[in-house]
């Protein structure tokens, strides 16, 4: 006679979807926020419809239930992604940036313009945190310029507005990563603060990149090529 083992849930389907599993979940809504309960399951094997819906409200999701009733299938969303403003010609988001661009597909904007927080310690709301140590701050905006460049589509352009020190280091990474350098705007600006021992910034960097090969329609640098390349705030 061998030893039985009890079988979790007497040998059904997990009634729980819990650690490596919800990092899984996670990671899943993140790339495809559109993904239907069912193919959430195909994903994460043995476990039941209602276990999926149970698990996605404990981690904040909304399911759009009426859709679910119907189908069985159910598309939901997270609460973030909720415009706070809607036209003919997009849609405007109000969060953080971390919440919503994981969420919007690749190669679905025509145009990218970051003018992130400098970390230079301004308060932008309560949740701001804008003095960070060197090495985490670059780390934050490489996470979010890696989306950025994700949701470009190939010929479509990003413009990255930034004090020069950093223009650099943010510009080195982003050639790296599929764009092309096209130009470096300086854009003049006269009320730069003292910093001790150095020169006073008198400039800011206005980088343009480029997607992949360049295609007309959407280059700005066809539009305003007799653009002067020194700008005014
Ligand atoms: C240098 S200001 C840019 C202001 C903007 N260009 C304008 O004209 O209003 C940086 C902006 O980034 C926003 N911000 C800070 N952290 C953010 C985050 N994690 N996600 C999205 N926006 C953020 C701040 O609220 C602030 O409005």
């Amino acid at each position: 006679m061998g030893t039985i083992t009890a079988k979790p849930h007497g040998g059904g389907r997990k009634a729980a979807i819990r650690g490596k599993q919800v990092s899984k979940l996670k990671s899943l809504l993140r790339r495809c926020p559109d993904a239907t309960i069912e193919q959430v399951r195909e994903h994460l094997g043995d476990v039941t419809s209602a276990t999926v819906c149970r698990t996605l409200n404990r981690i904040g999701w909304t399911l759009k239930t009426a859709r679910y009733k119907q189908t069985e299938r159910g598309v939901f969303r997270s609460p973030f992604c909720n415009p706070v403003f809607t036209t003919k010609c997009g849609r405007l988001y109000e969060a953080d940036c971390m919440q919503i661009l994981p969420r919007l597909p690749d190669g679905s904007a025509a145009m990218v313009f970051a003018d992130p927080p400098f970390n230079l310690g301004k308060m932008y709301g309560p949740k701001s945190r804008d003095r960070r140590p060197e090495q985490e701050y670059i780390r934050w905006c490489q996470s979010w310029l890696r989306e950025c460049v994700r949701v470009l589509r190939v010929g479509g352009s990003l413009f990255l507005f930034h004090v020069p020190k950093m223009a650099m280091q943010l510009g080195s990474y982003l050639v790296n990563d599929h764009l092309r350098l096209l130009n470096w705007i300086a854009i003049d600006y006269n009320l730069g603060v003292a910093i001790p021992n150095r020169l006073t910034p008198r400039h800011y960097a206005l980088l343009y990149f480029a997607k992949g090969i360049r295609q007309r329609s959407t280059s700005y640098a066809t539009r305003s090529r007799h653009a002067a390349t020194v700008g005014k705030m």
